[in-house]
C-alpha cells in the first residue's frame, strides 16, 4: 500500500507511522486521518504485529486540524460528511497498543490525537496544547474529554480557554505523558518500548489495553469486574501456562498469542 501523506515501515514486530506532511507542520487534512486510518487498521490486522508507534518529524508530531480546509465548510458540510467521527474514530477501534512519539508541537488535532493514543513519549522538545479557541471553535477531537481525564480540570481548562502551551515537563507532571526523553531518542525509545510490548502475549496485551481504556468509562465497581473477568480468561489460554511454567523453570517465555 503506498500512502501520499504518511509513511509506514516495519520494524520487527513493531508498525511504525510517521506522519508526513511537513511542509504544513503535519496539519491532519481529511486524506492524512483516512490513511492512517487504513494503515493502523492493517497493522491492527496483520499477525505478525504486536505493537504500533506514531510519530511526526522534528519541528512538529501536528500542528492540528488542517485549517485551510475547514476555513470555509459550514455546518451541514461538517454535520453530513461526520467531520473528525468519520475517519479519527477509526483509531479508537484500533485494539493493539499504539505509542505516541511526540516530538515539537503537537497542537489542536495534533494532541487530540496523541491523547487518542494509548501512551505519549514526549521529546524534551515537545509543547501540547489546544489552541482552537483562538479559531473561534474548540476541540473537536476529543480535546475537552480526554484533556481532564489525563491532567486534571484545572489545567485542561487553563490549556483550552487560554490555549497556552505547556513544554514537556509540565505534561509530564500533569500526566499527560508517560516519558520526556531527548528528541534524538524519542522514535527509537517509543520503538524499543513497543518491541517491548511486542514479545508478551497478544491477548493479554489486548486485554490490558481494553481493561485500563475501560477505567476511564465505568464506575470503579464496573471497572474492576471487568477486569476480574478478563484476568480469570487469562487463565484458558496457553500463554498464563508457558508464562508462569517459565518463571518457575526459571527461563524466558515462548509465547504463541494462544
Ligand atoms: N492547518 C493548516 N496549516 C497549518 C497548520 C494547521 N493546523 N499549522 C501550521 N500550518 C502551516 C502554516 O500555515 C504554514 O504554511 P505556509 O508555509 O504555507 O504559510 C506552515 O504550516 C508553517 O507554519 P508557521 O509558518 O505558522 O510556523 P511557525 O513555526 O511560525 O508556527 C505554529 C508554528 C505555532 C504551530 C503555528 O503554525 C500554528 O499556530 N499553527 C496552528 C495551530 C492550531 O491552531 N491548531 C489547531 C487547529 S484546529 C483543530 O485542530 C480542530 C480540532 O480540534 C480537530
Amino acid at each position: 500500500m503506498s500512502y501520499t501523506n504518511i509513511l509506514t515501515e516495519v520494524h520487527g514486530k513493531v508498525g511504525l507511522v510517521t506522519l508526513n506532511r511537513p511542509k504544513q507542520l503535519n496539519a491532519l487534512s481529511d486524506a492524512l486521518i483516512d490513511e492512517l486510518g487504513t494503515a493502523l487498521a492493517a497493522f491492527d490486522a496483520d499477525d505478525t504485529i504486536g505493537c504500533m508507534v506514531l510519530t511526526g518529524n522534528d519541528k512538529a508530531f501536528a500542528a492540528g486540524a488542517d485549517i485551510g480546509a475547514m476555513s470555509q465548510w459550514g455546518f451541514v458540510d461538517v454535520y453530513r460528511n461526520d467531520y473528525i467521527t468519520r475517519n479519527w474514530e477509526t483509531i479508537r477501534r484500533v485494539r493493539k497498543p499504539i505509542i505516541a512519539a511526540v516530538r515539537g508541537f503537537a497542537l489542536g488535532g495534533g494532541c487530540e490525537l496523541a491523547m487518542m493514543c494509548d501512551m505519549i513519549f514526549a521529546a524534551d522538545t515537545a509543547r501540547f496544547g489546544q489552541p482552537e479557541v483562538k479559531l473561534g471553535v474548540l476541540p473537536g477531537a476529543g480535546g475537552t474529554q480526554r484533556l481532564p481525564r489525563a491532567v486534571g480540570k484545572a489545567k485542561a481548562m487553563d490549556m483550552c480557554l487560554t490555549a497556552r502551551m505547556i513544554d514537556a515537563s509540565e505534561a509530564e507532571r500533569a500526566g499527560l505523558v508517560a516519558r520526556v526523553v531527548p528528541a534524538d531518542r524519542c522514535v527509537a525509545e517509543a520503538l524499543e518500548a513497543a518491541a517491548t510490548i511486542s514479545s508478551y502475549s497478544l491477548p493479554t496485551v489486548l486485554m490490558i489495553k481494553e481493561s485500563i481504556n475501560r477505567a476511564f468509562e465505568s464506575p470503579l465497581n464496573e471497572g474492576l469486574l471487568f477486569e476480574r473477568r478478563l484476568f480469570h480468561a487469562t487463565f484458558a489460554t496457553s500463554d498464563q501456562k508457558e508464562g508462569m511454567s517459565a518463571f518457575l523453570e526459571k527461563r524466558l517465555p515462548s509465547f504463541t498469542n494462544r
